[in-house]
């Protein structure tokens, strides 16, 4: 019911189709690099707002702590969603995407990311982890955005990343609201 609440909000989120302030680009710039800038600027415009939103939330939970002064975890929020470049689905197919992974789970992704068409872009998209982990390594950006980006849908895999509790627990709560 959450997951369900949530993806309505992401949904409506998602309609508004402005481009992030210019001030909040300037912000990330200077939380990533020139080449993780490029891909990261590849991303839809709602898609940009959501990681600038997760980055922030992240910023003030981790403010205070051990971890505030290390943008290495900025930088892993602002990149987490990089992968959904790959889809290329709609507001509509995402929504579809979602459902038939809920549906069929997501064991099925790997099958239909090997498929044509539609079916191979809800499988790409329910794969989006792993493929922005590929893109970020390809493009030489940190190595602990590419294992967040590879591990913030599967929490079985959050105890190997090496990124501490604290990190990955502000880095979740921030994608999940
Ligand atoms: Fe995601
Ligand atoms: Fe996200």
């Amino acid at each position: 019911m959450k997951r369900a609440r949530h993806l309505t909000r992401r949904f409506f989120a998602a309609l508004w189709p402005g481009r992030p302030a210019a001030s909040d680009d300037a912000w990330v710039r200077t939380f990533v690099n020139p080449a993780e800038y490029e891909i990261w600027a590849r991303m839809a415009n709602h898609d940009r707002r959501h990681s600038i939103g997760v980055a922030r939330s992240v910023q003030v939970t981790l403010s205070g702590t051990a971890y505030a002064d290390q943008p290495e975890w900025l930088e892993a929020a602002l990149l987490h969603d990089v992968g959904k470049l790959d889809s290329r689905l709609g507001i509509f197919g995402r929504v579809g995407a979602t459902l038939a992974g809920w549906a069929a789970g997501h064991d099925m992704a790997d099958v239909w990311s090997g498929k044509r068409g539609i079916t191979r872009r809800v499988g790409l998209y329910l794969r989006h982890g792993e493929l922005g982990a590929t893109r970020i390594r390809f493009v030489g950006g940190s190595e602990s955005a590419a294992r967040w980006a590879a591990a913030h849908h599967e929490p079985d895999t959050w105890s190997a990343t090496g990124i501490p509790t604290p990190v990955i627990e502000a880095l979740h709560a921030a994608d999940d609201d």
